[in-house]
C-alpha cells in the first residue's frame, strides 16, 4: 500500500495509514471530520455509525473508539519513538490528523516545524476577545510559521481548543514592537480590516514572506497598528452587518494567502 499524505489523512481520503518507520498500518478510524471530546460537532449524525462500528477489532494496531479517534493499541507497540506510550496504552482522542495518532506532542510540533508555511498571522489583544482562541485554530490548521499577539499577554484560549499547544506563539506589546520584529525578519506586515482606504482582498497578490495583522472584536485595527502596516486590506461583504468577525476574517484572509502560496 501507498503512503498517503497528512493531508490526504485530513481529508478523510485514507482508509488505512502506514506508521511511520514500521510497516504496519493503521485503520482509518475516523470520519472525515476530527474533533476533540466536547467539541459541539462530536456527535454521529442521526442515522449513521461510526466507520468501525461492527468491523472486527484488529489483532495488532489501533482498537476502535467509540467516538473519535482509536483506542488503546493492540498488540506489541510500534517502536517508533514519536510515539507517545501513555497513548499507545490508552488510546488517542485529541484532535489531530491520523497520520499523528499516538505521536507525542513534542513529535507532532517538531514534524509541523519542518513543513510549516512562511505565514505569520498577529492580532491585537486590547479586549480578550474569543475570537483570539479561534485565529489560533486556523493558524494551526494552516500550520503557519508564528501567531503573534499584540497587547495584553493574558488572550482568551478557549476557541483554541488546545490547538495553541502545537503553535509558536509570540507576544509583542506595540503595534510598533510586532513591526519592529518583521522588518528586522524581512516579513511584510498587511492589515486585515474594512477600515477606510482599505484595499480589496481580492485579486491582490500577497506576500509570500507575510504577516496579517487582525484588528480587536469591538474596535478593529487600532490607529497605531494601521500605521505600521505596509497596506490594509479588506474582505469584500454584500450583507448587513458592518463586519465579520475577527475569527472568521483570518480563516478567509488565511485561506486566500494559502491559495497564492500553498497550491
Ligand atoms: C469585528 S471587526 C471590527 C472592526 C470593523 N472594522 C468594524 O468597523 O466593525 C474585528 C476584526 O475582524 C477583521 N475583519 C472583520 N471584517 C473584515 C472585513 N470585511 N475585511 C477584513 N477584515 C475584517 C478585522 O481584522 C477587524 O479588525
Amino acid at each position: 500500500m501507498a503512503d498517503i499524505s497528512l493531508e490526504d489523512a485530513a481529508m478523510g481520503k485514507a482508509r488505512q495509514l502506514r506508521v511511520p518507520g514500521t510497516a504496519t498500518t493503521i485503520r482509518d478510524v475516523s470520519s472525515s471530520r476530527v474533533h476533540p471530546p466536547g467539541d459541539r460537532d462530536d456527535a454521529v449524525p442521526q442515522g449513521t455509525l461510526p466507520p468501525t462500528q461492527g468491523s472486527p477489532p484488529a489483532s495488532s494496531g489501533p482498537a476502535p473508539s467509540p467516538g473519535v479517534g482509536v483506542g488503546p493499541w493492540l498488540g506489541p507497540w510500534p517502536q517508533d519513538p514519536r510515539y507517545d506510550p501513555a497513548l499507545l496504552a490508552n488510546g488517542d482522542q485529541r484532535n489531530v490528523v491520523e497520520g499523528y495518532r499516538y505521536w507525542s506532542m513534542d513529535a507532532i510540533v517538531a514534524d509541523l516545524d519542518a513543513r510549516r508555511c512562511p505565514l505569520h498571522v498577529a492580532v491585537e489583544n486590547w479586549e480578550h476577545d474569543f475570537n483570539i482562541g479561534s485565529i489560533v485554530r486556523t493558524a494551526n490548521a494552516f500550520a503557519v510559521a508564528e501567531v503573534h499577539i499584540v497587547g495584553r499577554r493574558r488572550w482568551n484560549r478557549r476557541g483554541a481548543m488546545v490547538t495553541d499547544r502545537y503553535q509558536h506563539i509570540r507576544y509583542h506589546p506595540t503595534a510598533r514592537d510586532l513591526a519592529a520584529w518583521a522588518a528586522g525578519a524581512g516579513i511584510v506586515l498587511v492589515g486585515i480590516d474594512n477600515v477606510p482606504g482599505a484595499k480589496p482582498l481580492e485579486g491582490r497578490t500577497l506576500p509570500e514572506r507575510c504577516a496579517m495583522l487582525f484588528g480587536s472584536e469591538g474596535a478593529g485595527l487600532s490607529p497605531d497598528a494601521i500605521a505600521v502596516c505596509e497596506s490594509v486590506l479588506a474582505i469584500a461583504q454584500y450583507g448587513s452587518t458592518r463586519s465579520l468577525n475577527a475569527g472568521a476574517a483570518a480563516a478567509i484572509a488565511m485561506w486566500a494567502w494559502a491559495l497564492q502560496h500553498r497550491h
